[in-house]
């Protein structure tokens, strides 16, 4: 804790002195939830912001938002099409990227990640996007982060990934394996990412009324709290993550998470 304190000091005194206000966030999946909370939010602390979305036609809400601040980018990107990741890291070759933020994410059909009724095609789009997806993105845009001032890669967790919690099982059979495969993905990229000066961190946004909540549990979302609420958490626990600091998942809260 005494590590999250200094480095938010530090991140404080960069944003006093103008520094930050240049820097670069790249978003997946940020047209609903919390990934459009994130180019929302950063937009409007002054970021660059290139918001991504598999169908960007479709996004209205954040093309909304992009007519409303000049600094958002939109861009497309599908996180299971390597070929769409490989063009738009190659159009953004030479552009320093601080803040990489693996959003994207899907819950998988609920059905079809009970016992007696896995469907195995299902698990693979669901360790594909939460997975394979932010392993390829990361893979494919680190030199543009380890050229970046701030140098770092976000992953998003869940308390679903938590082993030493356990449970387990249930209808998110999928989903889960997909977190804890997720946080060792993240882990592996921090130690291959370490010379480099690259932060890779793990945050959690705890419950957060989005889509994907309302897949799980329906109307009883709407007792989550704010996607907005979670997201600026976020955004406090990935400004003061540093290599020392980074050895472990965060909440929203700051509060470290188990593994
Ligand atoms: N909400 C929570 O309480 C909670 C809790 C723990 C962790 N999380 C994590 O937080 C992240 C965001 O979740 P959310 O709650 O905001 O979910 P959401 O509302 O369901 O949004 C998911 C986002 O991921 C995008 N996406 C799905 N497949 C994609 C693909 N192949 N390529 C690119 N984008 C894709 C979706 O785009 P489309 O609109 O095109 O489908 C959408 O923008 C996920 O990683 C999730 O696991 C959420």
């Amino acid at each position: 804790m005494r590590d999250l304190i200094v480095a938010a000091i530090c991140v404080m005194g960069l944003v006093a002195s103008g520094a930050a206000q240049a820097a670069t966030v790249l978003v997946t999946g940020s047209n609903r939830g919390l990934g459009y909370e994130f180019a929302r939010q950063y937009a409007e602390q002054g970021w660059s912001v290139i918001a991504t979305a598999r169908n960007p036609e479709r996004a209205v809400a954040l093309n909304e938002l992009a007519a409303r601040h000049s600094n958002i980018t939109i861009e497309k990107l599908d996180v299971l099409d390597f070929e769409e990741i490989a063009t738009l890291a190659r159009k953004y070759t030479g552009t320093p990227i601080d803040v990489l933020i693996n959003n994207a994410g899907v819950l998988g059909d609920l059905d079809g990640q009970t016992l007696g009724t896995f469907d195995y095609e299902n698990f693979q789009q669901v360790m594909g996007v939460n997975v394979f997806g932010v392993l390829a993105v990361s893979e494919a845009f680190r030199e543009h982060v380890a050229t970046s001032q701030q140098k770092k890669i976000i992953g998003i967790t869940s308390g679903a990934g938590v082993i030493s919690r356990g449970g387990g099982g249930g209808n998110l059979h999928f989903y889960r394996t997909s977190k804890v495969a997720l946080n060792m993905g993240l882990k592996g990229l921090a130690s291959d990412l370490k010379d480099r000066g690259v932060v890779v961190g793990i945050v959690a946004p705890g419950t957060a009324d989005t889509g994907m909540r309302r897949e799980l549990v329906g109307e009883r979302a709407a007792q989550d709290q704010d996607p907005a609420d979670a997201v600026a958490g976020m955004m406090n626990v990935i400004a003061m993550l540093t290599q020392a600091n980074s050895n472990q998942p965060y909440n929203y809260d700051g509060k470290p998470m188990p593994w």
